[in-house]
């Protein structure tokens, strides 16, 4: 019989491409994929039976509350789902790998091109729960945490990736401001998704960073973005960090990824080269199964 993955949040971003992308990518595994609709995180008790039930060879924890704000507006429930849900599903799952999508946004972003040894030091909410939730998880050893940034991607119900947000706004009329003093080095989900299965057959537990080979500000982030969605056009506002109202946002978010790369079957490019390279095979943009160039 094969052996079988969890993966939560898979109604999420990154938790679909995880689900889509298993059998190309993982077709020895039996995934099973589970949303909030079928299993709420914060009913320990529930949790605690399903997974029981389930008896998984492997967990993969893509489930948070993911947006800043939302996590800035109520840090009560992002400690909820993002901690202690985490470190719950962490404990059941002890003595099997365990992996967590946690977040660039442990950092400050005042250097950039973090390495996995770089000082923690979360500005926000959603930055300060994701520390937490990831010492809870290093205490195991067996088990990882990947910390990425900015996805890219398209979602079932049109909603879940920056791309998709920006499209949103713009279809709606309004403008979208990109700060031009802001950096993350974007992946798309399929990317990312490749990545988490080929690190799960390599069994090298740990703290990885993952994230595009190329620092890119939002604004020109957007730019590259405007030959895939016409409908951008004219709505792209270049705009300064320094104008920001709302939660902290860490400036630099660039990772450095080595420690993954040097695991991987392929090269993780930049998101521009990555984009350059789907023009050339006419392929469609998101096409879960290429995963990369
Ligand atoms: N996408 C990015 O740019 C990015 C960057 C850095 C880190 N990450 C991390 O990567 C992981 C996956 O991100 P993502 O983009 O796929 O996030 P996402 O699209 O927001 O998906 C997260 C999923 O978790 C579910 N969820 C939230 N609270 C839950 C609860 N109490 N019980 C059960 N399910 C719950 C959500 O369900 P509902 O939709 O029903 O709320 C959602 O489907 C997250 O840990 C995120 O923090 C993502």
């Amino acid at each position: 019989m094969a052996p079988r993955a969890i993966i939560t949040g898979a109604a999420g971003l990154i938790g679909q491409y995880l689900v889509k992308t298993a059998p190309r990518w993982a077709p020895g595994w039996d995934v099973t994929g589970l949303s909030r609709a079928e299993l709420e995180l914060t009913e320990s008790l529930k949790v605690e039976a399903r997974i029981h039930a389930l008896k998984p060879d492997l967990l993969i924890h893509c489930a948070a509350l993911s947006r800043t704000k939302a996590c800035e507006q109520d840090p009560d429930q992002a400690h909820c789902i993002n901690v202690e849900a985490t470190a719950h599903l962490a404990q059941l799952s002890q003595d099997i790998p365990f992996i967590f999508l946690s977040s660039g946004e442990v950092f400050d972003g005042k250097t950039g091109w973090y390495v996995e040894t770089d000082e923690p030091n979360p500005i926000n909410v959603y930055g300060q729960t994701k520390l937490e939730a990831e010492q809870a998880v290093l205490k195991n050893p067996t088990h990882t945490v990947i910390r990425i940034v900015l996805t890219a991607g398209t979602s079932e119900a049109s909603d879940k990736s920056f791309v998709e947000d920006m499209c949103r706004t713009a279809k709606a009329g309004k403008d979208v401001t990109l700060y031009a003093d802001e950096f993350r080095c974007p992946l798309p989900a399929g990317v990312i998704a490749r990545t988490i299965w080929e690190l799960v057959d390599r069994k090298q537990p740990g703290l990885y960073h993952l994230g595009g080979s190329e620092r890119l500000s939002r604004w020109e982030i957007g730019e590259s973005l405007l030959p895939w969605y016409p409908e951008l056009q004219g709505h792209l506002i270049k705009g300064s960090s320094r104008n920001h109202v709302g939660s902290l946002r860490p400036a630099d978010l660039s990772l450095r990824c080595d420690k993954i790369q040097r695991l991987l079957s392929f090269r993780i490019t930049g998101f521009r080269e990555w984009l350059a390279g789907r023009s050339r095979l006419g392929a469609d943009l998101w096409d879960y199964l290429d995963g990369s160039p």
